[in-house]
This record gives C-alpha cells, structure tokens and sequence, in this order.
C-alpha cells in the first residue's frame, strides 16, 4: 500500500517536473528560454556582457574597468536591495530612480559609478529599474569562476520612491547593529554571514579612495573560500589609513573592514563563518538562496517570472577547500567557532606577496 502511494507519487513528481519542458519558448535569435517572457532579456544579457562586462570573464587577464565593474556590482546588488527593503519599497530599483539622492548617502558612496553605468542600460531595454539591478547583479557575479548562478525574477514594477537615509549598515558598525537592521527586514545573523559571500569577489572604493580597489580577499576574481579563510588570520598592518570602518589585515594590499572582523568572530555567526573554509559548494548554494530571499523581499514573488534560464552558468571552481596565503599557518589562525576547530589546511607555497587592487 505505502509503496504503491510512493510510485504515485514518485510518478506525479516526473510529471510535475517534466511539464515545463513542453512550454519552452524559441525566441527569435533560435535560442530557447522556458518562458517566452523571458526572451525579452536575451538582448540585455549580450549588450551588458557586450559592453558592460566587456565580454571578459572576472577571473581572466586584467581588464580594470570590468573587474572594477564585476566586483562592485554585488555589493551594489546588496547594497540596492537593502536600501529598498529599509525604504519599505521591496528590491524596487529606487536606487537607481533616484539615484541623485541615494548615492549621496554615506552608505552608498561609491555606489555612484555603478548607477551611472546602470541606467543607460535600464532605459535603452526599457526594463524597470528593480529589474535591471538584479539582472546585471546575477549576470556580473556569474562571470567569476565558481559563482553562484542566481535566481532571476523577472516583472518588477518601475515605480518606487527614494529610500530614507541612514538605514543601510555601515563598516563602522557594530556585529549588534548590523545584525538588528537585517533582523528588521527578516534576515538572520546566519543568513548575513552567507550574504557576505560577495565579499570574496569585491573590494573597496570609497571607505579609504587613497587605496581604492584594494580587494577584501586575495582572490577578488574568484568566487572561492579564501575570504573566508583570510578574514579569521590575525590582522598585522593596515592597507590604508586605519579610518572610516577599516582595520588590520594579514596581507598586504588586502583590506578589512570592521564589520566584516566583528561578524566573523561573533559567536552567533562564527561558526557559519568557518565552515565555509573548506566548503565552496555550501558557500555558494547559502550565498543563492540569501540573493533569492533579498531579491524578492518586499515584491510579491509569485506575480513575477522566472527567467533564472537567462543567467549564464559560472565556469567552475577549481578548488573547495581553502588554503593558507604564502606564510600564513594555523598559528596565525584567530578562531572564534567554539564548537568546532578550525580545519587543517596547506599553506600557499612562496615568498609573501602583495594583493593589487582590482
Ligand atoms: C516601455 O515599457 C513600458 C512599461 O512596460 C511600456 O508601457 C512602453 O510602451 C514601453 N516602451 C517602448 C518604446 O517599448
Ligand atoms: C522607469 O522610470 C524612469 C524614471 O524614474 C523612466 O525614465 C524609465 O523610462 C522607466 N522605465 C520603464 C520601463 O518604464
Ligand atoms: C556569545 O557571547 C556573548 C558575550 O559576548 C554571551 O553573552 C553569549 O552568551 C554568547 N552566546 C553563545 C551562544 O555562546
């Protein structure tokens, strides 16, 4: 009896999974999307890649200007979403709408050079604002090797309204008011430290313009662990000036924000933080769902299109596991997860060598 409701079931799952396939949608270039919708964004993801991106992968030779480009755009991602979430107007793309306002805010410094290069693209494809930051978010991020290949919801509404100031964390706050803020729109400390992922690919630009660029890990073209392996080693010297939310950092070139050393080293999210270490695909998969839950927090997500097809596939990572940067051992290793120790990991062979800005 149970196993006949088992093959039931188990025969109404392939069903269920297998109808889509018949609502693929040809669009008119002859590539296929799974719902005609969605082929709308086909031309926006070859013009971005085109001549946003520049066609260059993150991690391949230098181009300044689209790493520049790839490695902000999910902090700006980020950043975008939760402005609009704190603004009570959803992932609604008001930072781009107002972006005169917005970008003048202190948590959004830097954030100018992205919305300037955003809303061309917005206006020439004529899709929302909303729309268009998540788009270019999850295509950016999907051009480093071993990213995460985010959600797309397409169907967001053009209209917002400017979000207060004042509202978005900062890198001078503390583990306690971060965590509040996030908790304000239904994100728990656990889920900050799987956003803050991102920041394996980013760097900064604003909080020190001297050292513009400087990357906060010292893989910045990679989607990989080593964020996280580098932000639990001790801090030793500062990269720039000490001021506006930086702090000590073991490499050279590297920068490190305060928030960043508080949250890995709280004890409510240390140990998420050291588990990523030696796990990529857990990186990735919590790094996907928290963007899935950001993107669509304040938007009724039922009433949008799922156009995740449209999103090129990262090319792999290389490797899971983390590893020591040249000199670096378990001695240096400043661990705060209680319950579990901190994994055995092989040391980068070679002199110390400083990380270039991006
Ligand atoms: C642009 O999009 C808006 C809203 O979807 C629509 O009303 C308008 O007709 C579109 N304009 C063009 C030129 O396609
Ligand atoms: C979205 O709103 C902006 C003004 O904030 C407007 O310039 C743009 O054309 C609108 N786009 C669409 C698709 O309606
Ligand atoms: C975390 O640390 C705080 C003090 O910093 C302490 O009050 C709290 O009990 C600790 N919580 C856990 C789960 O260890």
């Amino acid at each position: 009896m149970a196993f006949k409701t088992l093959l039931a079931l188990a025969s109404f799952v392939v069903t269920a999974v297998a109808a889509p396939a018949s609502t693929k949608a040809a669009c008119a270039d002859g590539r296929t999307v799974n719902n005609a919708a969605c082929c709308a964004w086909l031309p926006v993801l070859d013009d971005i890649q085109e001549n946003l991106f520049s066609g260059s992968l993150c991690a391949e030779e230098a181009h300044e200007q689209t790493q520049f480009l790839t490695t902000l755009v999910t902090g700006f991602s980020i950043m975008a979403n939760l402005e609009g979430k704190f603004g009570g107007g959803g992932a609604d793309g008001s930072i781009l709408a107002f972006s005169d306002i917005e970008t003048s805010f202190q948590a959004n410094f830097g954030l100018d050079f992205t919305t300037e290069a955003f809303i061309p693209f917005a206006l020439a494809h004529n899709v929302s604002f909303g729309d268009f930051v998540q788009f270019a978010g999850a295509v950016g991020v999907s051009n480093c090797i071993g990213g995460p290949r985010l959600q797309f919801l397409a169907g967001r509404s053009n209209i917002s309204q400017p979000s207060p100031d004042g509202l978005v964390p900062e890198p001078t706050d503390s583990a306690d008011k971060i965590f509040a803020r996030l908790a304000d729109v239904g994100f728990s400390p656990i889920e900050v430290a799987d956003l803050l992922a991102a920041h394996s690919v980013s760097a900064q630009y604003e909080v020190d313009t001297d050292v513009a660029g400087s990357p906060f890990d010292s893989t910045p073209d990679t989607f990989d662990t080593q964020f996280f392996v580098e932000s639990l080693l001790t801090g030793t010297a500062f990269t720039g000036n000490g001021e506006g939310g930086e702090v000590l950092s073991p490499i050279p070139g590297e920068f490190r924000l305060q928030s960043d050393f508080a949250i890995s080293r709280d004890n409510r999210t240390a140990c998420e933080w050291q588990s990523f270490v030696t796990n990529h695909a857990a990186m990735v998969t919590k790094f996907e769902t928290v963007m899935a839950k950001l993107a669509t927090v304040g938007q009724d997500a039922s009433s949008l299109i799922d156009c995740s097809d449209v999103i090129p596939v990262p090319p792999a990572a290389k490797v899971q596991v983390g590893t020591f940067p040249p000199g670096k051992s378990i001695a240096d290793v400043d661990s705060a997860c209680q319950a579990t120790p901190f994994p055995t990991l092989s040391t980068q062979p070679g002199p110390v060598t400083s990380v270039l800005p991006v």
